[in-house]
């Protein structure tokens, strides 16, 4: 099938306005349904009055409007699905029927059954799976909702708002009927109904109300639910104190299951979670799991004021909810670890994410604005650039409006479209308006794609002691735009003097010297600044704590970095020198091994490298992150022509070299960091953790043959999963024979838990090191074809297998031999069958595929073109691979 291109700029109101509807459902796995009742009226605005009512793969029973069912002549049924009717020109009740069937559901949109449990998924156009419906962001109505299904297998019947009724049926059925006092979009709608059991609490509002909030597993799972329910309560405190946003609804619910396209879900009243998302013991999570968690249960609640009390006009509005939402998913997670050290190690991790992934999606054939102009299919718009890269954007109104003045934009904002869709305009007003500011050139970060480049100059006058800050920005051509207008930039900065103290900065029009730190407002291509009283020539920290998503090109001296790595007081840029200097050393390595010479560490890199190691003042978590080698994918973003072999062997030469170097210093942090024996979360011990892994990491690459008993005790004796997972990975990621054996005894013990079988594919996916020679490819393909506890059908095993591999084993993937890419052609082609989401998402693997080197590059393009010869391909990777041969 051709896919049509959708345009924003064609965006028309609805032809109308549907006031109220009533759901009413018959579960059965094959043969569900669905009879709705709608009533709907004309929208006035509007002359044209043919009703467009939305379906897809549905078996139409029976229209009948205002009590008489319509026969065939009397409305269109369109090729893709839909129905027309014709000449709608006042108020009607229709009544509809159909069937579908969940079972033979596999695209996990609409409704689908989870090990025996129905679930829904409906953003952003999956309710036209459920039933015929105008199904648009911008029409809102109140919904009921009735479901009737047997007892035995489903016992609990769930759906949005508040339970109003429930009762016995005949022949063991039973229903229950929800009503939504919010009118909403359908993509808000849920239903679930299965064998659940739940956690549950009355949680008392700022507003003297109580609300049940409740977290719904399957019953194995009920053990692993306090985590969630504690990071739910502390999301709802945060909103109400920071925002003075409240829970809107009596009874809040989660649900998880281990079959979800994405993270999580928030339909109104009734969140639907990825189970990794929600489940959590210290036996089958990690620390970073556990962050993910309250995150992610943090996003998805804000979303009820953001996303759902005010919703999008239409779909290329979408960062309107999420780039806002990913704020202060972030915001929260950062108040949540209090200490500025924690805040910034969450800062670091955030802009490594966006660095590694949103910077190459802006860098490629998909790039796109945060508000896109257009596209084929919008599920491929769920983007790295739509959700972090657009909270970068509304960070930076923060910055540059102040945390009062923002949150001021903010409340007015809900103010003026609480119960309403907007736009990101609507957005953008309210934020001026409440502070009085123009910010019309800001709206260009919504409209032009690209990571833009500020080029700094500095000179230091000695005579008159001025330090002239010149800043230009310049952003490269994207697919569609060549030529782009100046942002917006604000561009903080602070100057150290030799002593590693910042200076007050005062301006050549300020009469007096206020603050050590200056968010300078780039708004031309270039523009000059000029600080006086600048006694000596000092260095200067710049774009500190990521004030803008940019790529800033000054060029430091190795010894300017290193003093920045031990005296930058923003602990962001601090560990970013460190970062700059890693690169600095790694890129000169792939350098000598391209060269066939001896891989030497910089000097300068091996000093800031001990320096750190050996600070006391600083603490373990930052220690960690700052140390840490930037990831492959950095390092390639880097570089003018990606060769993942040498990469990988310059980073596997700097362990082994640092490990030896250091080993005696390594083995000292190591037992200094030991954590507490009592298993907790926190920030504090999961930095320990993490800066005991790092040091194990180089341990084992130096050579150190104690190492690796006592990684193979930890695995075998640690009650974490934090522990034994790193333990693990070091030992697989070793030459050690071991690893086969811990392999197996992992799999022997994690076989029946999801989500650490999902870990145990991720480890071998990424291994760096061939298994018995046998190449990661053949492992992964192995596991795909002949393991038992592996489903194409489920998203984690995908992810966790195939997408973990593809995506993040950069070395064994792009073999110049191209068997890396054979495998990539037969899975992302099967998947498209199964899941378009899914094989969409690992289409996009071979996104660069012009950044590689001349061999990888023409098997990459080989392999897209195959693929895009292929008979009915899904919208979803048409445009995908489309865009990539363009
Ligand atoms: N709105 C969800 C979130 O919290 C994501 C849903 C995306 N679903 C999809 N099918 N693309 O971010
Ligand atoms: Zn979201």
């Amino acid at each position: 099938m051709a896919s049509a291109t959708v345009y924003r700029k064609d965006y028309i109101p609805p032809t109308h306005w549907v006031d109220s509807v009533h759901l009413e459902f018959d579960l059965h796995p094959q043969q569900t349904h669905v009879h709705s009742t709608l009533i709907i009226r004309p929208n006035e605005d509007r002359i044209n009055n043919d009703l467009v009512l939305n379906g897809r793969d549905l078996e139409l029973v029976r229209i009948v409007m205002d009590g008489r069912e319509l026969d065939r002549t009397e409305y269109t049924l369109m090729p893709n699905g839909d129905i027309v009717l014709r000449g709608i020109t006042k108020e009607i009740k229709l009544e509809i029927e159909n069937i579908i069937n969940p079972q033979a559901n596999t695209s996990l949109m609409g409704l689908y059954l989870s090990k025996g449990n129905f679930m829904t998924q409906c953003e952003a156009e999956g309710f036209r799976r459920i039933t015929y419906y105008p199904d648009r962001p911008d029409i809102s109505a109140k919904f009921t909702v009735r479901i009737n299904a047997p007892k035995s297998v489903c016992p609990v019947l769930l759906s949005n708002g508040n339970l109003v009724e429930e009762g016995e049926l005949d022949g063991n059925w039973h229903y229950t009927c929800w009503e939504d006092p919010f009118p909403k979009p359908s993509y808000l709608f849920a239903l679930v109904a299965g064998n659940l059991k739940c956690r549950e609490e009355k949680f008392q509002l700022k507003n003297g109300k109580k609300a049940l909030l409740q977290i719904w597993v399957e019953p194995q799972n009920l053990d692993k639910t306090e985590f969630a329910l504690e990071s739910l309560k502390r999301a709802i405190a945060w909103d109400e104190e920071r925002f003075g946003l409240e829970l809107d609804l009596e009874r809040f619910m989660i649900v998880a299951t281990d079959d979800f396209t994405m993270g999580a879900m928030e339909n109104k009243g009734l969140n639907i979670f990825n189970s990794r998302c929600v489940l959590a013991t210290p036996e089958v999570a990690t620390d970073r799991d556990f962050a993910r968690i309250e995150s992610v249960i943090g996003h998805e609640y804000f979303h009820n004021w953001t996303g759902n009390r005010v919703t999008c006009r239409d779909w290329f509005q979408l960062t309107l909810k999420e780039g806002l939402t990913v704020f202060r998913e972030q915001e929260f997670a950062a108040d949540m670890l209090g200490d500025s050290t924690a805040r910034a190690v969450k800062r670091i991790e955030d802009v490594r994410y966006l660095r590694d992934r949103q910077f190459t999606e802006d860098a490629g054939p998909m790039a796109h604005p945060i508000r896109p102009e257009s596209y084929e299919e919008i599920n491929n718009f769920y983007t790295t650039t739509v959700y972090e890269k657009g909270a970068e954007v509304i960070r930076m109104l923060q910055t540059l409006l102040g945390k009062d003045g923002f949150k001021r934009g903010l409340e007015q904002y809900i103010r003026d479209h609480d119960g309403s869709s907007a736009t990101c305009e609507d957005f953008l007003n309210a934020m001026a308006e409440a502070n009085m500011r123009n910010l019309s050139q800001f709206t260009r970060w919504y409209s032009q794609a690209g990571t833009p480049h500020v080029r700094v100059r500095t000179h230091w006058d000695e005579r008159s002691a001025t330090y002239t800050i010149t800043l230009s920005q310049f952003c490269p051509p994207t697919p569609g735009q060549t030529k782009k207008e100046p942002f917006f930039i604000p561009f903080d900065v602070a100057l150290f003097n030799s002593k590693g103290k910042p200076i007050a900065l005062q301006l050549q029009a300020e009469t007096n010297a206020k603050g050590t730190s200056r968010v300078l407002e780039l708004t031309d291509e270039e523009h000059s600044w000029v600080f006086v009283g600048v006694k000596e020539k000092p260095i200067p920290s710049l774009a500190r704590n990521f004030s803008a998503p940019i790529i800033v090109d000054y060029n430091y001296s190795p010894e300017e970095l290193v003093f920045l790595s031990q005296c930058d007081n923003d602990a962001f840029n601090r560990a970013h020198a460190m970062e700059e200097l890693s690169l600095l050393c790694i890129n000169e390595m792939v350098s000598d091994y391209e060269r066939g010479t001896r891989m030497v560490i910089n000097p300068h890199y091996r000093n800031a490298f001990e320096s750190m190691l050996t600070d006391k003042s600083i603490s373990p978590a930052f220690k960690a992150i700052a140390l840490t080698l930037p990831s492959e994918t950095r390092i390639a973003e880097a570089q003018p022509m990606i060769n993942p072999i040498s990469i990988r062997a310059a980073i596997r030469s700097l362990r082994e070299q640092l490990g030896r170097q250091f080993s005696h210093l390594i083995m000292r942090v190591f037992d200094d960091n030991a954590p507490n024996p009592v298993y907790s979360p926190n920030a504090a011990d999961a930095g320990k953790r993490a800066m005991r892994a790092f040091c194990f990491e180089l341990l084992l690459a130096g050579g150190n043959a104690k190492s690796l008993l006592r990684a193979r005790q930890i695995f075998e004796t640690s009650k974490n999963l934090t522990e034994r997972l790193d333990a693990l990975r070091i030992i697989v990621n070793s030459a050690s024979p071991t690893k086969f054996t811990l392999l197996e005894a992992a799999e022997t013990e994690w076989r029946n838990e999801p989500l650490l079988i999902n870990k145990w594919f991720t480890l071998q996916a990424t291994a760096t090191v061939p298994m018995d020679e046998c190449p990661i490819v053949d492992v992964v393909q192995n596991l795909v074809e002949r393991y038992p506890g592996y489903n194409a059908h489920n998203p984690n095993n995908v992810y966790s297998l195939v997408l973990a591999f593809c995506q993040n084993n950069l070395a064994e993937f792009h073999r110049p031999d191209g068997v890396g890419y054979k495998f990539w052609v037969e899975q992302v082609l099967k998947l498209d069958r199964i899941n378009p989401q899914v094989s969409s998402r690992l289409a996009r693997c071979l996104d660069g595929w012009r950044r590689y080197t001349p061999e990888c590059s023409k098997l990459m393009f080989s392999a897209l073109k195959y693929v895009y010869s292929q008979p009915n391909l899904s919208t979803d990777l048409k445009e995908v691979v489309g865009k990539a041969l363009n």
